[in-house]
């Protein structure tokens, strides 16, 4: 890391939830593997959040998490490069988070847009609990435990960094500068929409999954449902209704336009152009699938994904810990 010294510090998180899909790599993924050319990236493992409002049942926390390693490492997150690790193995984090619910006043919290609309949402659990509440507060002390300067995220997550500085400035003014106030990094992410056209998600069980075998891929792409109103191969097609050309225009940004005239002239029916689809697809989708079975077929994988992680956590530890010790100074707490 010596060279990288100069670089700007980014961090994101990401929360243990299931298998990531292609929605979670265009979204957010493909950006994060970019960036690691440019800055020195801290990438973490979100799994006390994971708890914030899936605390009930915990069962498969483990096996997200090494999933979600699998996941990261075969679409190119680099050890070498970056600093992955797990956020519950940094404790720091809980230390600042802890500090920082001190100071943050708790109107903050409640106004938060998810915190209303996580409620409303999730109706069926019951996350009116303190640690959901504070949830930004926590990820105020992810973000800012690594005086991070940029924080790639989706729009929604906006707020929580918005907050961020705010909590960053109190303390600031509070106690002395000991916190840059980061930004948040909206890249203009491709959206691809589920198999059915909605949005990709698994509580619609309409995703690709990263983890999907070429043979299941293709399965889905050609079972997806096109133009209704083409119902001859020659009709002419509508690609702005059809979830088939919208993968187009994500899979295949040089060819798009050809794809759209041909649909448009009714000369290219529905099967050939999912075919083409899918070879566009597997061009960019095996070489992701075939690096995650490289890890899986190593004997001994789970020691290597935990030698990944324990070498990402010391080295987010290194770093955390020296914030801390001048935040504990700043705040008299260090008698
Ligand atoms: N809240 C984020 C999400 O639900 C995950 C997250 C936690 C995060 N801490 C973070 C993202 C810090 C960016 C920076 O997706």
């Amino acid at each position: 890391m010596g060279a990288n010294t100069e670089r700007k510090t980014m961090l994101s998180g990401a929360r243990p939830t299931g298998a990531l899909h292609l929605g979670n790599y265009f979204g957010a993924l493909e950006n994060w593997v970019k960036l690691q050319e440019e800055y020195d990236c801290f990438y973490f493992i979100a799994d006390w959040h994971a708890l914030t409002t899936g605390y009930e049942d915990t069962s498969e926390l483990k096996s997200n998490i090494t999933n979600m390693v699998i996941d990261w490492l075969s679409v190119g997150l680099d050890p070498e490069k970056s600093t992955l690790f797990l956020q519950s193995a940094v404790k720091e984090h809980a230390e600042l988070h802890m500090l920082f619910s001190m100071i943050t006043p708790l109107s903050w919290l409640y106004r938060c847009p998810t915190y209303k609309d996580q409620i409303q949402q999730l109706k069926d659990r019951n996350i009116l609990t303190y640690g959901f509440l504070g949830y930004p507060c926590l990820q105020a002390a992810d973000i800012l435990i690594y005086r991070a300067s940029a924080v790639p995220v989706g729009e929604d997550q906006v707020p929580h960094v918005e907050l961020t500085r705010e909590i960053a400035r109190r303390f600031n003014y509070l106690y002395g500068e000991v916190f840059p106030e980061p930004q948040s990094l909206l890249t203009k992410a491709k959206v691809l929409p589920g198999t059915d056209g909605r949005k990709m998600s698994k509580s619609y069980d309409n995703t690709i999954a990263l983890s999907d075998a070429p043979e299941t891929v293709r399965k889905k792409v050609m079972s997806m449902v096109t133009d209704p109103a083409r119902v001859r191969k020659d009709d002419p097609g509508h690609p702005e209704v059809c979830t088939v050309f919208a993968f187009h225009k994500v899979f295949d940004e040089d060819g798009v336009s050809e794809t759209e005239a041909l649909c448009r002239a009714g000369s290219i029916g529905c099967v050939q152009c999912k075919k083409n689809l899918c070879s566009k697809m597997a061009a960019k989708l095996t070489p992701i699938y075939e690096k995650r079975q490289e890890i899986l077929r190593k004997p001994d994988y789970m020691d290597y994904l935990k030698e990944v992680i324990e070498n990402g956590n010391a080295r987010a530890r290194e770093t955390a810990e020296k914030t801390m010790a001048e935040v504990r100074k700043a705040m008299n707490v260090d008698w």
